[in-house]
């Protein structure tokens, strides 16, 4: 794209994390004409500092609609695991080994009673393990646990890899990915997105996916009530996304590169999370820090405690690389998917928050879907609970009383 050259596109997504990357790979793969901008590399901001947990019931304490999305993408991922390695012939490593939540305090026993009760009610796969069946699982568990779950469908992906392979099968399915390429606002012409602009000029679009992860509320909507009156910048009219850091540490065995442990292993507190090369992720902190992607000594401390509390053995591993990533959270910790209420063929896939990995091909599903039958097959009912629209109808509701 040369410099103020009208490019046009079926979809312009703007993000290059794994709900833009996902989105872009789907609507490609129906055939639409796709440009992806992203301001720096593939998944630079949260994708590539998560974890990969693919955990929705490790930490779930009831059955609502958040919950039955989290499980329908964690469904989809042994296919889309295919998928990915046929169209870029990179592996995600999709790990089905299973989540061991322990129980190392009396009220940890409490919270994992409580969650063993509904979710075996509900007859989802979880087992309750005593302290001996833990540690026969997870001999490098504390002997302080004193009993734990285990979740056989709660898995995990190597996210880098999943990064890596989104943007290999979203370019092999015929998107056009553009690093180093910032949106500078999206253009709003009589109450429709239009296009994008860039510093390397106007990319027009039928439709925009905001997928911008903790920046989304920061990409200027350039709003002319007509053509020819100078554009105003509306940032009030997005979802307000908020940036939550993530710090993790990156632990490495001095002398094997056999995993530490082969289960994903929590506690209410931390976790730990083995790779293939024997790397071990520790994570996390949770903190309101603005844009500041900083690792702090605080952070380290505070997963280093909790990753020794989980397994002791920790204490002689070398600490082999830290970062820290900027979750997206909306208001209400949900994501938010779907057209805007206030900007036609505007839609947004952000706000994932915690679970973004997990929520990789639901995301591109349902963007996807909407923005080419306005409709979508995937928890029809639920998807309510995601709209953009509900801040709106929160404020509506709150000027009433
Ligand atoms: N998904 C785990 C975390 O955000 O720390």
């Amino acid at each position: 794209m040369r410099k103020s050259e009208e490019s046009g596109a079926d979809v312009a997504v703007v993000g290059g994390g794994v709900a833009g990357l996902s989105a872009a790979r789907e609507l490609a793969r129906r055939g639409l004409s796709v440009i992806l901008l992203e301001n720096a590399e593939p998944g630079a901001e949260a994708s590539c500092a998560a974890a990969g947990m693919l955990a929705p019931q490790a930490e779930a304490d009831g059955r609502d609609e958040f919950f039955e999305l989290l499980c329908a993408s964690r469904e989809m991922y042994p296919t889309f695991a295919e998928q990915l390695l046929e169209e870029s012939g990179v592996s995600i490593e999709l790990d089905r080994t299973g989540t061991l939540y322990l129980a190392l305090t009396e009220e940890d026993v409490e919270e994992i009673e409580r969650r063993f009760a509904w979710q075996s009610r509900a007859k989802l796969a979880v087992e309750r393990l005593s302290a001996e069946e833990a540690r026969r699982l997870e001999p490098r568990v504390s002997t302080r646990v004193r009993a734990a779950l285990r979740f056989p469908r709660d898995w995990q992906v190597e996210s880098r890899r999943l990064v890596a392979a989104l943007a290999a099968s979203a370019s092999v399915c015929g998107a056009r990915l553009l690093m180093q390429t910032a949106a500078s606002g999206v253009r709003v012409v009589a109450g429709r997105a239009v296009g994008v602009e860039t510093p390397r000029g106007f990319l027009s679009a039928g439709a925009v996916v905001l997928a911008a992860g903790a920046r989304t509320s920061h990409v200027p909507l350039l709003v002319s009530e007509r053509e020819g009156v100078e554009a105003r910048a509306e940032l009030s009219l997005h979802p307000r996304i908020e940036p939550v850091r993530g710090q993790m540490l990156c632990l490495r065995q001095p002398t094997s590169s056999e995993p530490f442990v082969s289960h994903v292993v929590y506690s209410p507190r931390g976790y730990l999370v083995p790779r293939r090369d024997g790397r071990l992720l520790a994570g996390s902190t949770s903190e309101s820090a603005g844009f500041d992607a900083s690792v702090t000594a605080g952070g380290v401390h505070r997963i280093a405690s909790n990753a020794l509390e989980i397994a002791p053995e920790v204490a002689a591993l070398r600490l082999a690389d830290s970062w820290a990533g900027l979750r997206p959270r909306a208001a209400d910790g949900l994501p938010v998917l779907g057209e805007s209420p206030e900007v036609k063929n505007l839609f947004y896939a952000t706000g994932h928050y915690r679970n973004g990995i997990l929520l990789a091909p639901a995301t591109g599903e349902i963007i996807a879907d909407l923005l080419t039958g306005g409709t979508t097959k995937l928890l029809p009912r639920a998807l309510e609970a995601f709209s953009p629209s509900r801040f709106r109808r929160a404020l509506v509701g709150s000027h009433g009383n």
